[in-house]
């Protein structure tokens, strides 16, 4: 059985791939934990120098599986437990170097802002459609993207749901590098190695500094992205949601 995650060395470059094309590469809740568990096993093992995330077929990943969300639904007593990536994240402290192969939604989108180098082939485009699936953004992005790319455009993204090309995420600063499909993962690899040839003390130390203001209000952004999130899967605006994905109709959120 395939955990849809595949795990590779390139020298001292850990290439984590999500692989799970038939259904776009939406993530599920085994597919997060091995991901975090690639990301804490990368930062404990000093012959790994940076990490590449990547995606077969043609998506970089279609979102959370809708499924996993909407168990969640069935016991609403559950308390909904942070997600492995999002609290793996942000504590990884080697290069890390995201290649976004082909469409980005929802967490595809927002663990761009995670990246030390975000890369997108020109096939690549960037959505967040959380309102219209009745709930709101989660990885810190209610935070970081304003950050990364500006109040209005963050809210052209996350309240509006625009889909942005590759070219308009170069242009607002979301990604710094696009290159065509056939180009992609020979110059992301080829941009890894250089960050993984850097003095790790160093970089370590750089991305901590780089990072400090922003740290200190995201785990804060975090938790509260958490307990909203959790309510609105809760919600009848949720379940409207995922009836209408099923049923491959607009939703009516009445
Ligand atoms: N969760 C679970 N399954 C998903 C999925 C997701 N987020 N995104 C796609 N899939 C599945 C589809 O259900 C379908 O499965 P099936 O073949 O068993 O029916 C398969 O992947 C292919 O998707 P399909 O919708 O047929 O392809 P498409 O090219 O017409 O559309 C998308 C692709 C990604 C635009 C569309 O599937 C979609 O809107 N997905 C939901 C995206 C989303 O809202 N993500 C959550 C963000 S928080």
């Amino acid at each position: 059985m395939t955990d849809h995650v595949k795990v590779e060395r390139d020298g001292k470059v850990m290439v984590v791939t999500l692989d799970r094309p038939d259904k776009k590469n939406a993530l599920t809740v085994a597919m997060y934990r091995k991901i975090a568990d690639s990301l804490i096993e990368a930062d404990n093992d000093p012959s790994v120098r940076a990490l590449v995330l990547t995606g077969t077929g043609d998506y970089f990943t279609a979102g959370n599986d809708l499924g996993d969300f909407a168990a969640v639904n069935a016991n609403p007593n559950q308390e909904r437990e942070l997600n492995p990536l999002i609290k793996e994240g942000p504590q990884f402290s080697k290069p890390l170097i995201i290649a976004a192969n082909g469409p980005a939604i929802g967490i595809g989108l927002t663990v761009m802002l995670q990246a030390d180098l975000a890369i997108a082939s020109e096939r690549a485009t960037f959505r967040a459609p959380f309102v219209n699936l009745g709930l709101v953004p989660e990885f810190g992005s209610s935070l970081l993207l304003t950050q990364f790319v500006g109040a209005a455009w963050a809210n052209d993204i996350l309240l509006a749901g625009r889909q942005l090309s590759a070219k308009e995420a170069l242009d607002i600063g979301l990604v710094t590098r696009i290159y065509s499909e056939a180009d992609l993962m020979t110059e992301t690899m080829k941009a890894a190695h250089a960050m993984a040839a850097c003095a790790p003390s160093a970089f370590k130390e750089s991305k901590a500094l780089i990072r400090a203001e922003r740290r200190k209000h995201l785990g804060e952004a975090i938790q509260a992205e958490l307990k909203t999130f959790t309510a609105q899967l809760k919600s009848d605006d949720f379940k409207e949601a995922m009836a209408a994905f099923s049923e491959k109709r607009p939703p009516n959120f009445g």
